[in-house]
C-alpha cells in the first residue's frame, strides 16, 4: 500500500495509473475508520480498478472547534485496517497541505440543500464540505468516489455539486453499517460512555417506532414527530439537535406524510452528536 502526504507524489501516481487505463474508486475520510468506511473500500474495490483513501480531519467544516479539537484521531490503526483491505493509496495531507494561505477563499455552497437539517443547525459545515471535497476530487480524479448514507445530507450536497459543476466522476452511495442493535456505526461512537451508548440505541428503536406508527395509520407529521421526540426523551444525557422530516431528494419539509420520507436526526448524547436516518415509503 502506497502512503503520500505529498501532493505532487499523490498526482504523479494518480498520472501513472490514467496512463494505464486504471479506473479509480475513491473514499474520502476523516479517520478513526470503521467497518462502515470498510464498506466503502469494499465496493470501491468491486467496482474499480484502484482503491484511494483520503484521512484528513477537516478543520474547515467544524463550526464547533470543541467538537473539531475532540474529534479521534487513530492513524495507525487506520493505516494498518486500510492495509488489510487491500486500499492501493491512503492520502494522508497536513492542514498547510491543504489550506496553503490564501487572500482569496472560495465558498461553495448549495442553500436550497442546506437549508435544513444538519445544514440548519451547523451553519458552514457544507461549505467546509464541498470545499475540501472539491479539492480532494481535483487531487484524485476518481472514476467513483463512495460515500455512506449515514450522511445523507453530505451526500445530496455532493452530488448535486458533482452535477451541477460538471465533475467528470460518479458518486456512489453505499448503505448505512449498523451495530448489532441497530446503531449506525460512527467515529464518534467510541466517545459514548457506557450510559450513553444504551442511550444511543434508543435512536434504531426510534426508526422502528416510526414505521410502526405510520403502519398503524398515522399521517399527521407533526404528532408522529411529537411522537418520536417523547420517545427519544425517554434517553438519559439525550438532547435533540433536530428531528425532521423531508423529502429524500430535495431536502425540504414534508408538509403530509406520502410517498417516500426521509425522516432525519440529530441529538447529543452527553457530549456526542449522532446523526442517522431513514427512507421510509408511506403506504397509501
Ligand atoms: O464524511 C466525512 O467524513 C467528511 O465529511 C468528508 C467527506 C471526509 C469530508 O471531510
Amino acid at each position: 500500500m502506497i502512503v503520500v502526504s505529498d501532493i505532487i507524489e499523490l498526482k504523479n501516481q494518480i498520472t501513472s495509473w490514467k496512463r494505464d487505463g486504471l479506473s479509480i474508486g475513491f473514499s474520502p475520510t476523516m479517520g478513526s475508520l470503521h467497518a462502515g468506511h470498510m464498506d466503502l473500500v469494499e465496493t470501491s474495490k468491486k467496482q474499480t480498478d484502484k482503491t484511494v483513501v483520503s484521512i484528513f480531519v477537516n478543520p474547515t467544516q467544524f463550526n464547533d472547534p470543541k467538537d473539531f479539537e475532540n474529534y479521534p484521531i487513530n492513524t495507525n490503526t487506520d493505516l494498518k485496517l486500510c492495509e488489510e483491505k487491500g486500499v492501493d493509496l491512503v492520502f494522508l495531507p497536513d492542514v498547510k497541505t491543504m489550506y496553503p494561505e490564501t487572500k482569496t477563499p472560495i465558498l461553495l455552497s448549495i442553500p436550497e440543500l442546506q437549508k435544513n437539517l444538519c445544514g440548519r443547525t451547523r451553519p458552514g459545515h457544507f461549505e467546509g464540505v464541498l470545499q475540501i471535497v472539491s479539492k480532494l476530487f481535483h487531487l484524485t480524479e476518481p472514476t467513483k468516489a463512495f460515500f455512506g448514507l449515514k450522511d445523507y445530507q453530505q451526500f445530496r450536497v455532493i452530488s448535486a455539486m458533482v452535477e451541477n459543476l460538471n465533475f467528470p466522476l460518479e458518486i456512489v452511495g453505499v448503505p448505512t453499517k449498523r451495530e448489532s442493535d441497530g446503531l449506525a456505526m460512527s467515529s464518534r461512537n467510541v466517545r459514548l460512555s457506557e450510559k450513553h451508548r444504551e442511550t444511543a440505541s434508543l435512536i434504531p428503536r426510534m426508526f422502528a417506532l416510526a414505521k410502526k406508527t405510520i403502519l398503524g395509520g398515522e399521517r399527521d407529521i407533526h404528532l408522529l414527530k411529537e411522537i418520536l421526540r417523547d420517545f427519544l426523551l425517554t434517553g438519559v444525557s439525550l438532547r435533540i439537535d433536530y428531528l425532521e422530516v423531508v423529502d429524500p431528494i430535495d431536502l425540504q419539509s414534508k408538509e403530509k406524510l406520502s410517498g417516500e420520507v426521509l425522516l432525519a436526526l440529530a441529538v447529543f448524547v452527553g457530549e456526542v452528536r449522532l446523526i442517522d436516518n431513514q427512507i421510509i415509503p408511506i403506504p397509501n
